[in-house]
């Protein structure tokens, strides 16, 4: 029981912005960020909000895969940096195109959101409650981003991933999920502060803080736990898996658990040249580029998996 993936698309914003660019307002080069994390170029919006861009990614996933929205049951969009505090973003892409009759909801799980989405909807078609799904992994992080903090300035992009998913009893699918809420403090932003006429607060919006060496850590050791721990539940070897799409992170996090699984960097497709860090989005923008460049196939044995603020991981092991 599990589910098949129907059609894929993804949107950026228009406005691409390399390292150099970057290195003209903050003290960074092109060769630092390169050599530290593998990304020369990311996407950052000067007008599309992020429901411009879901709908965008999720048009293009629908004719992928030949269905209209009226026939989508289910819609969760991954997002940290919605448009509106409410409602949704899901509810906003559902009146956007259309999806008369879905139930549509977002969750948080910052860089884990899409694989999270993904596992929920699992859950909805297990239990009966959907036999569709449009799963979305949406972000401006731009909007949230110190812009004189280059630590994490030069890693974020924006964009949105969509996913048409469907219900297939035939299917074999596991997840390995968790979260460490303990560790909270080491990605975060916090929302609007207090401020009411009993309590008066002037602070201003915050902004992304991140303890990137805490997170590159966790990275290293929970992804390859998680993603072993679903191929064990799936009954395959990592020698069995034809592709892994990793959340676009870091380089080097992909490379430390190419190396832990035994596996060439060839099996480890990467888009953070080219996107950046884009949250929720990383992944369903992977998967949309490696069907469409021929590189996933029907057939192949597939591994994804994200991690991210929270602390929040995620691993699936399903056959595309
Ligand atoms: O999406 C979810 C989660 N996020 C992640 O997975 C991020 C995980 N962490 C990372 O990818 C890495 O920790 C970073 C890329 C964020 C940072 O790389 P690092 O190798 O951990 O560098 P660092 O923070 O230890 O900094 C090393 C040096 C410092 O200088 P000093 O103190 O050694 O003189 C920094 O000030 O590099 C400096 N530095 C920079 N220099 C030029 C930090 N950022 C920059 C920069 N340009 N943009």
């Amino acid at each position: 029981m599990g589910f098949r993936i129907m059609g894929t698309g993804r949107a950026v914003p228009a406005n691409a912005v390399s390292n150099d660019d970057i290195a003209k307002f903050v003290d960074t080069s092109d060769e630092w960020i390169s050599q530290r994390t593998g990304i020369k170029n990311r996407y950052i919006s000067t007008g599309e909000t992020l429901n411009d861009l879901a709908k965008e990614a999720s048009e293009k996933a629908m004719e992928m895969a030949h269905v209209t929205a009226d026939s989508i049951d289910l819609i969760i969009v991954g997002t940290l940096s919605p448009d509106r505090i409410y409602p949704s973003a899901a509810c906003e892409l559902q009146a956007n195109i259309g999806a008369v009759n879905a139930i549509a909801f977002d969750i948080n799980a910052a860089c884990s959101g899409f694989l999270f989405a993904l596992q929920i909807a699992n859950g909805y078609f297990a239990t009966g409650g959907a036999k569709r799904a449009l799963l979305v992994g949406a972000e401006i992080l731009s909007k949230m981003t110190d812009w004189t903090d280059r630590g994490t300035c030069v890693l974020f992009g924006d964009g949105a991933g969509a996913c048409i998913v469907d219900y297939d009893k035939d299917a074999v699918v596991t997840f390995s999920s968790g979260s460490d809420g303990t560790k909270g403090d080491a990605l975060y932003c916090n929302n609007r502060p207090i401020n009411n006429p009993f309590l008066k607060n002037e602070s201003s919006l915050d902004h992304t803080h991140m303890d990137g060496q805490e997170v590159f850590k966790f990275a290293v050791k929970t992804v390859p736990r998680a993603i072993e721990d679903a191929m064990e539940k799936a009954g395959v070897t990592a020698q069995d898996v034809d592709v892994f799409l990793l959340h676009q992170a870091n380089l080097r996090i992909i490379e430390a658990v190419a190396k832990r699984l035994k596996r060439p960097m060839e099996k480890f497709p990467l888009i953070m040249s080219e996107f950046g860090n884009m949250s929720a989005a990383c992944v369903p923008i992977l998967l949309d580029t490696q069907i469409r460049n021929g590189t996933v196939q029907r057939g192949m044995q597939t591994v994804m998996a994200g991690f991210g603020a929270g602390l929040t991981w995620c691993a699936a092991v399903f056959v595309y």
